[in-house]
């Protein structure tokens, strides 16, 4: 297994070697309890393995951009995915079908081909003894997966998803035994506020306790945890999941304002950033 991160190192800096390269799909499984959309039941979620690229290293909260070869010309672009689990040889990434690129991947099929670009990106601080709180936003879970598997300490950790979908599609079993959580379901504006409030809760108890807070989750997720974040002092990152069209840092498809001076870009200076360093 590529050895993910070294405590020290473990910060928002620069990526380590990123490579470019085809590999190969191992296989895709549904994350769920029941597949019949048409009765309502919720879209199940997806499990990517592919066989794992020639990466040195990696470190949790890096992103791939990945392109099935059969894609030809259309879609045009790659597609950044986190990287969920990178261990035994296969790298795994949960996604999500939401529109034309990621339902096309709900139809790859094992043994075909796909162009990896990655380990891209920054990544998640790990520091050992510091109390920390892993706030997930839905399929702002999948880099958690990662992160907590490979983290030295699990009894520094603790981790908040919130969701909408029901539990059974989130791949759950992946975290480590005895990884300390809270899994809440929200599926209504009440819910939603009372969710809110316990983060707010939850984020004051680790600003308290001069704890980290990590966050990944859709734009709203991270825009409340943002707020929370400059409102208690508490020393915070964020995974942004712009759009991105390159993932390398050349199109500035991507870029997000920044606290101070001109915007950043979500590939390349991201897509973890503190949360006193940028806008949402
Ligand atoms: C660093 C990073 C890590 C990511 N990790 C994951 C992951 O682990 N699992 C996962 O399911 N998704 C992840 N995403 C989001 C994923 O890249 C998008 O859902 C995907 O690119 C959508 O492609 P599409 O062709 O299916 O959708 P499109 O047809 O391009 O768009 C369909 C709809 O999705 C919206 N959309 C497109 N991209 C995004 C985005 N980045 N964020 C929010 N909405 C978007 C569009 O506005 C549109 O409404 C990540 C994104 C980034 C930048
Ligand atoms: S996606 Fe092209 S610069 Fe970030």
């Amino acid at each position: 297994m590529p050895d993910p991160v070294s405590p020290e190192e473990a910060s928002s800096k620069p990526p380590l070697h990123p490579t470019c390269e085809e590999t190969t799909v191992v296989s895709l499984t549904p994350v769920g309890p029941s597949i019949d959309i048409a009765a309502g039941a919720d879209k199940p979620l997806w499990l990517l393995d592919l066989v794992l690229p020639n990466w040195g290293r990696w470190r949790p909260g890096q992103f791939v951009m990945l392109r099935p070869a059969a894609w030809g010309l259309d879609p045009l672009w790659a597609r950044p995915f986190s990287i969920c689990m990178a261990e035994a040889g296969v790298l795994r990434v949960f996604f999500q079908d939401v529109g034309r690129g990621t339902a096309a991947l709900t139809r790859i099929r094992p043994g075909e081909r796909v162009v990896v670009w990655g380990p891209l990106g920054t990544s998640f601080a790990i520091r050992p003894q510091t109390p920390t709180l892993l706030l997930a936003g839905g399929m702002g879970l999948a880099p958690f997966i990662g992160y907590a598997r490979v983290h030295p300490d699990l009894t520094d950790l603790h981790l908040i998803l919130g969701h909408r979908q029901d539990q059974a599609c989130y791949p759950l079993n992946l975290l480590p035994e005895g990884l300390s959580k809270e899994i809440m379901r929200q599926q209504s504006e009440e819910e939603l506020q009372a969710f809110v409030e316990h983060l707010e809760r939850k984020v004051l108890d680790y600003a308290v306790r001069d704890g980290l807070v990590l966050a990944c989750g859709p734009h709203p997720f991270l825009r409340a945890v943002h707020g929370l974040a400059l409102r208690h002092g508490v020393k915070t990152q964020l995974s942004l999941e712009n759009r991105m069209a390159c993932g390398v840092g050349a199109c500035l498809g991507c870029v997000t304002e920044a606290a101070q001076g001109p915007p950043v870009r979500v590939c390349n200076q991201g897509p973890v950033f503190w949360a006193t360093d940028i806008k949402l």
